[in-house]
């Protein structure tokens, strides 16, 4: 398909410029210990680049509530104001932790869609399952663990279930879920944070991860299942409730179901959606930035519901445009 002209939609590459923006700026603290200041780094870098954008965005999933956070809080407009109107997700440092520890696997991520195109999910937990291309509208959140992961394996050509690798985020919560994957007897990585980025990794063919299960942020499924309507495979999840107070608050968002299960595009509905993650540290989908004299390497995805296509982007920024450092392959 031709690439929508420019007043239809905000440049791709304007786009990824917001999440690189915040993968740097929350790279220059990884291993510092101090996630809150990689996390704001992060959400103050992801929003002053979004002004220089022309959109006229409004952020639907964000930092939380406007009393409660500064900037890129829920209804809050962003971009140039010129442009195609856009709703966005974010999320400017998944796996803040990963980056104050210098562990694997953060990112910097966002969602775009047209109005309307994106769940406004409450800040609580979602109950998921996230399989690739071939599994997807075959499995259930409902049906037992050792049923689902027969399904996942038959559908990779007929594969052995010993032969998948399910992540599961490592919490208490989650201590019969790792027994009954354990028993039917698919291997297991068990990760710190960052279940979005897993999920991500479950649709690209070549990363060893075939599902994602359990219980984690439900506006990171959102923005998964954003990625994954780009990429055809599917996220099922159900909102989980902590206590009395989050349940008031999804109901304030419209969002009351506890027993439904969304699937994919419930959860992103758009039609023009586009889905961009930045690696902040080393992962199995994205290397982290890189730091050279008078240059940084950033690594992106562009996901793009529209074109039907997955975009690897590799960058490298100059310090100064005029003296352009030695080009590196
Ligand atoms: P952050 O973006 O806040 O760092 O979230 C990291 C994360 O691990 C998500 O990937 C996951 O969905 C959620 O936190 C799990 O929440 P909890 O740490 O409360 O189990």
């Amino acid at each position: 398909m031709k690439e929508p002209s420019a007043t239809e939609r905000a440049s791709s590459l304007d786009l990824v410029r917001i999440t690189e923006a915040a993968a740097i700026a929350a790279a220059h603290l990884m291993g510092h210990g101090d996630n809150r200041a990689a996390d704001k780094a992060a959400v103050e870098a992801m929003r002053s680049t979004m002004d220089e954008v022309a959109f006229n965005g409004t952020i639907v999933i964000g930092e939380g509530e406007r009393d409660e956070a500064p900037m890129l809080y829920i209804g809050e407009k962003v971009g140039r104001g010129v442009g195609p109107e856009v709703h966005i997700a974010v999320d400017p440092l998944e796996g803040t932790n990963l980056v104050a520890q210098g562990r694997a696997n953060a990112t910097a991520v966002m969602a775009v869609s047209e109005p309307g195109g994106l769940l406004h999910a409450p800040d609580t937990y979602m109950e998921k399952l996230v399989v690739g291309a071939p599994a997807k509208g075959k499995v259930d959140l409902d049906r037992p663990v050792a049923e689902n992961l027969k399904i996942i394996a038959d559908s990779l050509g007929g594969r052995d279930v010993r032969d998948l690798t399910v992540i599961i985020l490592a919490r208490p919560r989650h201590e019969k879920l790792i027994n009954d994957v354990r028993a039917a007897g698919a291997r297991i990585k068990l990760i710190d944070d960052g279940d979005l980025t897993a999920a991500i990794s479950v649709a690209v063919a070549g990363t060893a991860v075939h599902a994602v299960m359990g219980t984690g942020g439900a506006p990171e499924g959102v923005l998964a299942a954003a990625a994954l309507r780009c990429l055809g495979a599917e996220i099922l999840g159900r909102l989980r409730f902590r206590n009395d107070g989050e349940r008031e608050r999804a109901r304030k968002m419209g969002v009351i179901d506890e027993t439904r299960v969304y699937r994919t595009e419930d959860l992103a509905s758009g039609k023009d959606i586009r889905f961009i993650a930045t690696g902040v540290t080393d992962g199995e989908l994205l290397q982290g930035v890189r730091f050279f004299a008078h240059g940084i390497r950033t690594h992106s995805i562009l996901a793009d519901s529209i074109l039907g296509k997955l975009r690897f982007i590799d960058t490298q920024h100059f310090e100064d445009p005029a003296k352009p450092p030695i080009i590196r392959l």
